[in-house]
């Protein structure tokens, strides 16, 4: 059974569909993707649209300024709590510290407050010591995504000041010498470059959930040449950066037909996002369809099956995985510019943030929450809130 989202909010959103098996009990966001607004919690169990849950009767948005104001307020400590790890391996290597340094802020960086962070599958890539040899020294706090409050500014700042509300992405490139203090922490030191202002009408954990993954996604597809009036097949529609990239290709490169592959339960929720043909991976070959595409966009890593599902002379660009020609790897390279480029998609709800139901979690099941990521089935982002 699929349950479609409707909104009581002002902003007109497409209707979100969930696969029912991700829905969890024990998540404070039971059944629930978060409205942009968000003001409201859609319940399939009760298959009713519930207010959002508010403390001492203050809106979810009248709580976040107050928290947003509080904090701009405060001076920083010197040690503040983060998940660290010392050594490369599974999830068992992730501890939870109180003492970690708060990172310096270079003059070209901003010290965030962090409120939500989100996991990409980078993160755990990199715990396991997939790039070690571009990392950053151990110890590594982790962590690419971030939203939250501008606490400090440094001198060479020009456009944020204390008391912002920012979100992006930790490291310019995530390969090479990505930061040693990510954003599983109360604090994060950022280039200003590689942020933008918060949209104002989602949370800060809808907003944590966007950077890594839609500027993988915007950037991506602008390298394929994808515009109008082309047809698009996306690989992997469900995760978080397919998600995103059935979305842009639709709202904003104006592709005239979208594809997208995902398993069984989740092929009504693509064609909420914006899919005109979801396609099951477990009971059909994509490349055998007599349909074929201008462009693949291969979340997956199945490039030397998107190069048979293409027209002659289109383009597949993929994202992970071994290369076959023509399709070509990209690899994003992080930049504020892009967000803020996207923000008045943001606000008019024309993208919509995709946030897994299993979460957020908050910030003392970080363990829960990447093994959860690292079984490959989630849907949009895995987004951790609140934090600490
Ligand atoms: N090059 C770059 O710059 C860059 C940037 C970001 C991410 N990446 C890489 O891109 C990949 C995707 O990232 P992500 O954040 O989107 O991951 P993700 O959110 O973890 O992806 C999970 C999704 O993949 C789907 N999936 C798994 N096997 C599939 C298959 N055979 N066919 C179709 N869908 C399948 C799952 O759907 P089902 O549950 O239905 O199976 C699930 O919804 C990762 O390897 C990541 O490291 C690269």
């Amino acid at each position: 059974m699929v349950a479609l989202l409707t909104s009581t909010s002002t902003t007109q959103l497409p209707p979100l569909a969930f696969p029912s098996s991700s829905y969890s009990s024990s998540s404070p966001f039971y059944g629930a993707r978060i409205a942009a607004s968000g003001r409201a919690i859609y319940c399939p169990a009760l298959t009713t649209l519930l207010p959002r849950p508010t403390t001492r009767g203050h809106s979810q948005s009248r709580l976040e300024f107050l928290r947003a104001a509080a904090v701009a307020s405060v001076s920083v400590r010197s040690e503040m709590k983060a998940w660290v790890y010392e050594e490369y391996g599974s999830v068992d290597v992730l501890k939870l510290s109180d003492s970690v340094a708060v990172p310096q802020v270079k003059e070209d960086q901003v010290l965030i407050k962090v409120a939500a962070a989100a996991l990409n599958p980078v993160d755990f890539k990199r715990r396991q010591g997939k790039f070690k040899a571009t990392d950053s020294p151990l110890s590594t706090v982790p962590g690419y995504d971030v939203a939250g409050v501008v606490v400090k500014v440094g001198s060479q700042v020009k456009s944020l000041k204390e008391g912002d509300e920012v979100y992006g992405d930790v490291s310019e490139e995530a390969l090479n010498g990505p930061k040693q203090f990510g954003s599983l922490a109360e604090y994060t030191a950022v280039e200003e470059k590689l942020l933008a202002l918060k949209p104002k009408n989602i949370t800060f954990a809808e907003a944590a959930s966007f950077p890594l993954a839609i500027e993988t996604a915007y950037q991506g597809l602008e390298k394929t040449g994808l515009s109008a009036g082309k047809s698009l097949l996306v690989l992997g529609g469900a995760g978080g950066v397919g998600s995103l990239v059935i979305q842009l290709a639709k709202h904003i490169f104006g592709a005239s037909r979208i594809a997208a592959t995902a398993s069984t339960g989740k092929l009504e929720f693509l064609k909420s996002l914006g899919a005109d043909l979801a396609i099951d991976y477990t009971k059909e070959n994509f490349e055998e369809l007599p349909e074929k595409f201008d462009v693949v966009y291969d979340a997956v890593g199945q490039c030397d099956r998107a190069v048979k599902a293409i027209k002659e002379g289109g383009s597949v660009v993929a994202i992970t995985g071994a290369i076959t020609p023509p399709g070509f790897r990209f690899v994003v390279t992080s930049d504020g510019e892009v967000l803020k480029k996207l923000n008045p998609y943001i606000e008019e709800g024309k993208i919509t943030p995709v946030i897994d139901p299993e979460g957020p979690f908050p910030f003392d099941k970080v363990v829960e929450a990447f093994s959860y990521l690292e079984t490959g089935h989630a849907t949009g982002k895995v987004v951790i809130y609140p934090i600490p």
